[in-house]
Parts: structure tokens; sequence; C-alpha cells
């Protein structure tokens, strides 16, 4: 229908507010698409020094993936969606971030905005992948890997969670795959030994 589509085609343009390319203007910083691993994202943006840019951007990027999918959760059954359309909501939001039509389809990671998404499937998601990711964070303390590690649990904490017939299961899947995906550069430098802990400025010019 034409309300489900608007509402799809609104979560992307949500998801292509890149608040690290954003923020990092509005605090008259570098574009992090220009140092570091070149991610619009708020491990990107930390590599800066800047904390406050970085927990800002974190907080955009979440905070977007929640609204875009709780929009359609709270007004969509007014106009007949239902869950189906909330699921394709956060995939949309989420190939905005990665996609973002406003930032020359150059986006980030999608970590940030998963979790978000998460949180409005089901609150209980977003916890058990925000404790994945801090718990390898605070033990390997390298970001990628943390969230690779917490994407590849997210199916396995829905099976359980929402259950194996539910559209979020399914949909928990394709979010994992799109986020590993796009940490394929991350997986290289994992493998040789190059990938840097958090916050420690770039030292391989990457
Ligand atoms: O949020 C993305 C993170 O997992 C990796 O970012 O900048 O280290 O490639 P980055």
């Amino acid at each position: 229908t034409t309300t489900a589509f608007a509402f799809i085609l609104g979560a992307y343009l949500i998801g292509s507010l890149s608040f690290a390319v954003i923020v990092t203007r509005l605090m008259k910083m570098d574009d992090p698409r220009t140092y570091g691993s070149k991610n619009p994202g708020a491990t990107n943006v930390l590599r800066s020094g800047k904390k406050l840019a970085a927990v800002l951007t974190l907080l955009g990027d979440g905070v977007k993936g929640w609204l875009a999918v709780f929009l359609v959760a709270s007004f969509g059954p007014a106009y007949g969606l239902g869950e189906q359309q909330v699921a394709m909501a956060g995939l949309a939001v989420l190939f905005g971030h990665m996609w973002p039509v406003f930032f020359g389809f150059k986006g980030g990671k999608g970590v940030a905005t998963a979790v978000g998404v998460l949180l409005a499937f089901n609150p209980w998601l977003a916890l058990a992948a925000l404790a994945t990711w801090l718990f390898m964070a605070f033990v390997v303390k390298i970001s990628s890997l943390s969230a690779i590690v917490a994407c590849v649990l997210v199916p396995v904490y829905a099976y359980f969670i929402v259950g194996p017939q539910s559209v979020y299961f399914g949909t928990c899947i394709i979010i994992a795959i799109l986020v590993v995906h796009r940490h394929k550069s991350n997986l290289v430098n994992l493998l040789t030994g190059t990938e840097d802990k958090i916050g420690k400025p770039d030292e391989q010019g990457k």
C-alpha cells in the first residue's frame, strides 16, 4: 500500500541522516570519512580524540534506528500496518544508514543503528546485543570484533527471545548479515593483526 511505502521510505530517509557526518560538521571537526577507518560511525569519530562527538554520533545513530521502527509500530496499525512493515522499517533505516541518499550513499557499518532497531523490536534483544558488545569490548578492546561477535549471536538471542516463528527472527538474521558484511575491511585487519583498539588514534593509515 501507499502508506506502507511512505513509512518505509521515511525510515530509509531517517537512516540516511549520518550522525557521524552531521555531528562533526556542527562541531567544526574533520569529516570522519577522511581519517582512520574512513567510516562515518562513532568508533571512527572517537579516533579524532573528541569523546563528546563520538557519544553524540552513537546516540544519534542509535536513536534514529529506534525511532524509525517505533513510528511504524505506533502509528502503522491505524493504517492497517503490522509486524511485517515494522520489520521492514527496521531494515529500511539500516539501509539508509549504510547507503545514505544525503551523503553519496557512503554510510556506516550499522552497529549503533542496529541496536536501536533491536530496541524497538524487543528491548531484551537490544540488551542482549549491547551486553555482548560491552563484554567483548571490555575483553578485547576492539570495536569491530565486538560488533561482529554480537552480530553472530543476535540470531541466537532472537531465537530464544522472539522465537523462530516471529518475523523479527528472520529480520535479525538479515540485520546480522548486513552488519557483518559492512565489516569486511575490519575482518581483513583482524586476520592480519592490524585492527586498532578502541580510542587509539589510527596508526595504520587506513
Ligand atoms: O561501528 C563500526 C565499528 O564496528 C567499526 O568501526 O571505524 O573501526 O571500522 P571502524
